[in-house]
């Protein structure tokens, strides 16, 4: 990759792309900041597959030149997931979260069409870390071919359509003043009409487990899909985390796996609204 891209630039591109699909985040960010906030990101996610030229193992090294060091692993069974966690060069940076679909556990109909997608990807484009926000780099599924991997991973969907890009942006709430609790933040973010991802309860996490986090659920827009049908579907959304201090005193930088699973589905297409 090229060493001229500055970690700023690189979240300034991210986030312009992230914004662009997601403007419920611009909307919850502007609000803070005229409310007096300083917002400071706790972790930005991605998603892939674990086929073709784009793994876990071929995005990492993009995050590796950055500065990134892997904090630890993470499995998430049910919904066929593994992940690793990246702290940043400094404190004041977003940590980053990377995670992929193991697709062999998918049916066979499921493989075949995520290896008809990323059988399409030109390799030259993951030599960049721009390729971080490329987007889509497959044509577009057919409405049946996004039915058919929704109905095994909302997550596969959700990647078919929308690509590589940031799922979501995460604000740390330990850095905000006013709003300096999740139910606060979450109180806020309401008013401006916005909904909260009620799966696994509002605040996923607790002081005890050191790390507490909420969600919107993802905005939604009218995609069309390959042949021309055109459907409402989920691009991303805006997450929430307070951190709290382990018995040494040292604020926890890991993520838990029990609640970054009921994050993933903010972006489920029938999302509950009740949970
Ligand atoms: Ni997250």
């Amino acid at each position: 990759m090229p060493s001229d891209m500055s970690l700023e630039q690189f979240f300034a591109r991210l986030w312009d792309d992230y914004t662009a699909m997601t403007p419920q985040a611009s909307r919850i960010h502007d609000a803070l900041v005229a409310d007096g906030e300083t917002i400071v990101n706790d972790h930005v996610a991605f998603r892939t597959f674990d086929r073709g030229p784009l793994r876990l193992a071929d995005l990492e090294p993009h995050l590796l030149a950055l500065g990134y060091t892997r904090l630890e692993p993470y499995d998430f069974e049910a919904k066929k997931l593994r992940a690793w966690g990246y702290l940043p060069p400094r404190a004041d940076q977003p940590r980053v979260f990377l995670s992929e679909l193991k697709c062999r556990e998918l049916s066979a109909p499921a493989q075949e069409i995520i290896d008809e997608l990323v059988g399409q990807i030109d390799p030259a484009r993951i030599a960049s870390p721009e390729v971080l926000w490329a987007g889509r780099l497959w044509e577009t599924p057919t409405w049946g071919e996004y039915r058919t991997l929704a109905e095994e991973s909302e997550y596969a969907a959700w990647l078919s359509i929308i690509g590589l890009r940031a799922n979501h942006f995460t604000i740390s709430v330990n850095h905000l003043r006013r709003h300096d609790s999740l139910e606060k933040l979450l109180a806020r973010v309401e008013s401006l009409g916005l909904s909260i991802n009620a799966s696994g309860g509002r605040i996923k996490g607790s002081p005890e487990v050191l790390l507490e986090q909420a969600s919107t659920l993802a905005d939604r827009m009218p995609f069309t899909f390959s042949g021309g049908r055109v459907e409402e579907i989920p691009t991303c959304y805006y997450e929430f985390a307070r951190r709290y201090p382990d018995a040494e005193g040292r604020l926890y930088q890991g993520f838990v796996a029990a609640s970054a699973d009921r994050i993933f589905e903010s972006t489920d297409a029938r999302p509950d609204h009740a949970g």
